[in-house]
């Protein structure tokens, strides 16, 4: 019988990436499962949905907490406790981590960016590659490191920019490819660290 690590997928949206490994995770051979998703928005629209998959769905809003960003993740983390979390997937994620939890969570945590790394490090990435009129983009899976959107790559899916695109065309072709490209990455990491 496959062992399933236990994560958690982090959200602030609407939770597509997230709907795909919990999707992927339900294969029998998934080397893991999702017991909890977390978000710091309480209007995110995927908390709705893994709830309805009887996952726990926590809003922990990171206002209250005003900018100490680090009691806002104490609180998390304590949620992830509570749930036996072993390994955190990032899924549209839109928060800075504070060093604290990053160092926690290294080598357990991974994170997806809609480019292709080390391009278009952090937002409007769609955007700002039309603008670099560069032909080719994509989505890169990679470890959580202090640096935003700079830790290991671990996997990436490439898609063409075409003539007539404008970013949310772009970015629809590119989420198709997120879609398949985390659950990928997540089994190959989880494949790994069993080895370990
Ligand atoms: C995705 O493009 C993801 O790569 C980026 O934000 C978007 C989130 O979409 N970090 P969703 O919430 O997973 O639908």
């Amino acid at each position: 019988m496959t062992v399933k690590t236990r994560c958690a997928a982090f959200i602030s949206g609407r939770g597509s990436n997230m709907m795909a490994l919990v999707e992927a995770a339900k294969a029998p051979d998934f080397p893991a499962e999702f017991v909890v998703v977390v978000s710091n928005d309480p209007a995110a629209g995927g908390l709705e949905w893994a709830a309805g998959q009887g996952i726990a769905a926590v809003a922990i809003d990171h206002r209250p907490y005003g900018k100490d960003r680090e009691a806002h993740e104490r609180a998390i983390d304590a949620v992830l406790e509570t749930h036996g979390v072993e390994f955190i997937c990032l899924a549209g994620y839109m928060r800075v981590l504070t060093p604290w939890l990053v160092e926690k969570w290294q080598g357990r945590m991974i994170n997806i960016h809609p480019a292709l790394l080390p391009d278009f490090k952090g937002l409007h990435t769609h955007q700002r590659c039309l603008e670099a009129g560069h032909d080719r983009h994509g989505a890169t899976v990679h470890w959580v490191s202090s640096g935003v959107d700079e830790g290991d790559i671990i996997a990436q899916a490439e898609v063409p920019v075409l003539a007539d695109d404008t970013a949310d065309t772009l970015a629809a072709r590119v989420l198709v490819e997120e879609h398949k490209l985390y659950p990928a990455a997540l089994r190959a990491v989880m494949s790994n660290l069993t080895k370990l």
